[in-house]
Formats: C-alpha cells, sequence, structure tokens
C-alpha cells in the first residue's frame, strides 16, 4: 500500500513532498504554520489577508489606527468611496510580513503567499498589483491567486524581475476557469506553475453555488483538469484540495496523477495556527450539524463555517474606515446595503439590530470570530486526545504533517499525549 511518501511534487528539477498547507486568512496559516512545512520539506503558506493588520499585530506598525484616524470623520457615512488604501503604505506592510517570513525559512521546502483576489481594497486592480509585487520584492517563493480568480492578474506582475522566477500558481474548481485563465494569459507566455483544484469540501470561501456544491465531487473535478491537460499537452502540475484529511486520501489523488495536495482544516488544531486556543476547541468539538455553508460572506461566494460563528447575525457598524478589504471598486460592501436596510427598520438605530443575511467579514474574521472551517472539521476530534476537562490536546504541524506524509490505510496517527 502506498503512502505519501512514495511520491514527490516536482518543480523543474527540485523535489518536494506533495504536501501544500493552503493558505487561512487572516492571519490562521502563519508564519510559523508555513515555516513548519518548508522545514519538513513541503509547501507552506502564508495568506496577505488584511496584511496591514497582521503587520500591526506582528511589529507594532500603526497602519490601521493611521488610516482609521485618516478616515475618522467618514465613519457614519455609509458611503465609502473616499476611503482608500495608500498604496505605498500597503507594499510596506506586506514586505514586512512577507519578508520576515522568507527571513526565517530553513530546511528544504517552499513558502508561497495566497492572495484572494476578492479583496478588492476599493481600488482592485492597483491594489493587488501592489500586493503582488511587493510579494515578489520580499523574496517570496510563490505566489497562488484565488477567490474571485482575476483572469488578468499574472498581467499585473509581468515587469517584475521575478515574473518568471518565482512559482505562480491559481486555484480553480472547474475546468472552464481553467481554461479562461488560459486563453486569457496566452500573449504572456507564461504557464501557471501549478493549478491548485479545490472542491466543494474546502474551507473558507467555495467555486459553487450555495445549493449545488453537494453534486460537485473532487476526484471527478481533478480527473476532468488532468484530462485537459493531458489533451492539451500541458506539463503543468495539478494539485487536489478540500476534504483531503487521511494520507490514503492523499494517495488516492497522487495515484490519479495528481501532483500534490493541499490541505487545510487538520491543520487549524496546531499549536503553530493562528487561530485563538478557544476556537480551536471549538472546531475539535464541532459534530457534522455544526458544519454549514451560508452566504453570509458579502463576497457573494458561499462560504464554510461552524453554525456557532459569532459572525453570524452581528449587527456591527461597518468597520470600513479601519479595514474596507471588501470595498469594491465604488466603494460599496454588501455589508453595508444590509447593515443600512435593518438600521432603517428599526427606526434609524442600530441598537439591538441584527443583520442575518450578511456579515462584517473584515472585522469578524480580523477578531477571529468567523469561523470557517472544512467540511471535515467535525472529524478533527478523531486525531487527538481528550483531556479530563473535556478539552482536547493541540497537535504539531510537524505530527500533523508527518502523519499525512507516512500513514496507511486510512488511519490517523495520535499524539504522544502530554496529560
Ligand atoms: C480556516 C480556513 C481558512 C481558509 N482561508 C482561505 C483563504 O484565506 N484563502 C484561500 O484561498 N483558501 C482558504 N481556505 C481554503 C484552504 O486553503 C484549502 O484549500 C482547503 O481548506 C483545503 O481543504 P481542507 O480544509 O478540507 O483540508 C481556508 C480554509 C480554512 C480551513
Amino acid at each position: 500500500m502506498k503512502r505519501v511518501d512514495d511520491f514527490r511534487l516536482k518543480f523543474g528539477d527540485k523535489e518536494y513532498v506533495p504536501i501544500m498547507i493552503g493558505g487561512m486568512g487572516v492571519d490562521i496559516s502563519t508564519t510559523e504554520l508555513a515555516l513548519e512545512a518548508a522545514r519538513l520539506g513541503g509547501i507552506g503558506h502564508i495568506s496577505d489577508a488584511m496584511v496591514e493588520d497582521v503587520s500591526d499585530r506582528k511589529f507594532d506598525t500603526t497602519f490601521v489606527k493611521d488610516k482609521t484616524k485618516l478616515y475618522k470623520h467618514n465613519i457614519n457615512n455609509m458611503d465609502k468611496s473616499e476611503v482608500q488604501f495608500d498604496l505605498g503604505r500597503l507594499a510596506e506592510a506586506q514586505r514586512r510580513h512577507i519578508g520576515d517570513t522568507m527571513q526565517r525559512k530553513e530546511g528544504p521546502g517552499l513558502i508561497f503567499v495566497n492572495c484572494m483576489e476578492k479583496l478588492t481594497m476599493n481600488g482592485p486592480k492597483e491594489t493587488l498589483r501592489t500586493r503582488l509585487n511587493a510579494a515578489l520584492d520580499a523574496g517570496i517563493d510563490g505566489i497562488t491567486l484565488s477567490a474571485g480568480l482575476h483572469f488578468g492578474s499574472f498581467a499585473l506582475m509581468a515587469d517584475h524581475p521575478r515574473f518568471r522566477e518565482a512559482k505562480l500558481g491559481i486555484i480553480v474548481s472547474s475546468v472552464r476557469a481553467l481554461q479562461i485563465f488560459l486563453r486569457k494569459n496566452q500573449k504572456l507566455n507564461r504557464l501557471p506553475d501549478y493549478v491548485i483544484v479545490e472542491g466543494p469540501l474546502a474551507g473558507g470561501h467555495l467555486g459553487f453555488g450555495l445549493e449545488d456544491w453537494k453534486e460537485f465531487d473532487l476526484h471527478q473535478i481533478v480527473q476532468e483538469i488532468l484530462d485537459y491537460m493531458k489533451a492539451e499537452n500541458l506539463d503543468v502540475p495539478v494539485i487536489a484540495a478540500g476534504g483531503v484529511f487521511t494520507g490514503s486520501d492523499a494517495v488516492s489523488f497522487l495515484e490519479m496523477g495528481a501532483a500534490g495536495v493541499q490541505v487545510a482544516t487538520r491543520f487549524t488544531v496546531t499549536k503553530e495556527c493562528g487561530l485563538p486556543d478557544d476556537v480551536k476547541q471549538e472546531y475539535f468539538k464541532a459534530t457534522e450539524d455544526d458544519v454549514i455553508v451560508n452566504g453570509i460572506s458579502p463576497t457573494g461566494y458561499p462560504m464554510r463555517m461552524l453554525k456557532s460563528t459569532p459572525a453570524i447575525g452581528a449587527g456591527i457598524r461597518p468597520g470600513c474606515e479601519s479595514y474596507g478589504y471588501l470595498l469594491d471598486a465604488t466603494g460599496n460592501c454588501a455589508y453595508i446595503n444590509s447593515y443600512n436596510r435593518e438600521v432603517v427598520a428599526n427606526g434609524g438605530s442600530d441598537k439591538g439590530i441584527k443583520v442575518m443575511d450578511k456579515t462584517c467579514l473584515c472585522t469578524h474574521m480580523r477578531n477571529f470570530n468567523c469561523w470557517t472551517c472544512g467540511h471535515y472539521t467535525y472529524r478533527l476530534k478523531d486525531t487527538s486526545f481528550k483531556k479530563p476537562d473535556g478539552s482536547y490536546q493541540l497537535l504539531t504541524a510537524e505530527h500533523v504533517f508527518k502523519d499525512y506524509q507516512f500513514s496507511t490505510d486510512n488511519s490517523i496517527a495520535l499524539p504522544e499525549k502530554e496529560f
């Protein structure tokens, strides 16, 4: 019986353990988590979601405070079009976060950054261009373009000296999205270095409909993409993501011809993961019924999360002066509309209102109050021990990584007991 370690992910003449830890914003996939993946010979992701806030927390910078101060006069105004990001400051935050991570990297693996393109930041093209180029400046090994794939993103960094050297990948959920991306980028004469195929059981935002996600199957989509690559004579590694819970699940994709797997949920209960410890316990305790897919993300994409997530129904004032990562090109966010509707219905006051259909994702992700998770979160309790006080023992990233790498027979190795 094969195990993941019998396979290698190849980029040119370099080989890696075919395990990628997926990007989890906001700073859930921390530098520490990504460093472990690289040390163990795989690929780790950090995320650049809300990078100014991440920089403030990591380096005591004051990006968020300064932006709030600058736009304080606008806090009660629901027209947010004037609330712009300063591109120089954005680049600085990105370079700090990524530069620090890359400086600390050790071992044979790689570190990539996950760039969610749905973070339109009241200036989609300019802010994305800034993020991508600053990431390359700071020496990132690779960039994964995700959520809201912008077909013109490669062009935004085409003039950067590292454009053909860094690994650039995309996340797609269908062969059609891949085809469109390749067609739109033909002129650049630069293929993606890898394609992550994310199925319907993943955490975070989903590339499927709110109702129809259940009808899709990752094995089938991966097969379609492998067939397409073969038919087009394309030699691009395909990485399967979403619901790969055991080493044997991973092997089932590697045996089909996938070059690797991207995994995330099992790492949410590791010590290196950025979620607060009490939230990690919520993930451990979750039952199958607790994991839901809903439409509260203002991005318009369905999102999977725990039913008890505090972000559901919270009627807080939009925090765009401080954050504003989801403001579209015209300075609007779907949460603002929902919030306004409830304020009007409440006679003009936001006291005690509940906003059920959308959430202020920036503020809640920033405060770890939106508990997004993969479908199999309810199996996390089988990956550790329950302590006498009812809490679960946290894992190490190394333990989970090696379990994926070496386990067979769908088994899950338990950690060494710490109590
Ligand atoms: C807590 C959490 C946060 C996530 N955040 C992001 C994100 O910011 N960007 C993204 O592209 N994918 C995100 N994902 C998706 C993962 O990177 C990954 O592709 C997917 O969850 C893999 O499936 P698994 O969780 O079943 O292992 C997130 C997943 C989780 C569990």
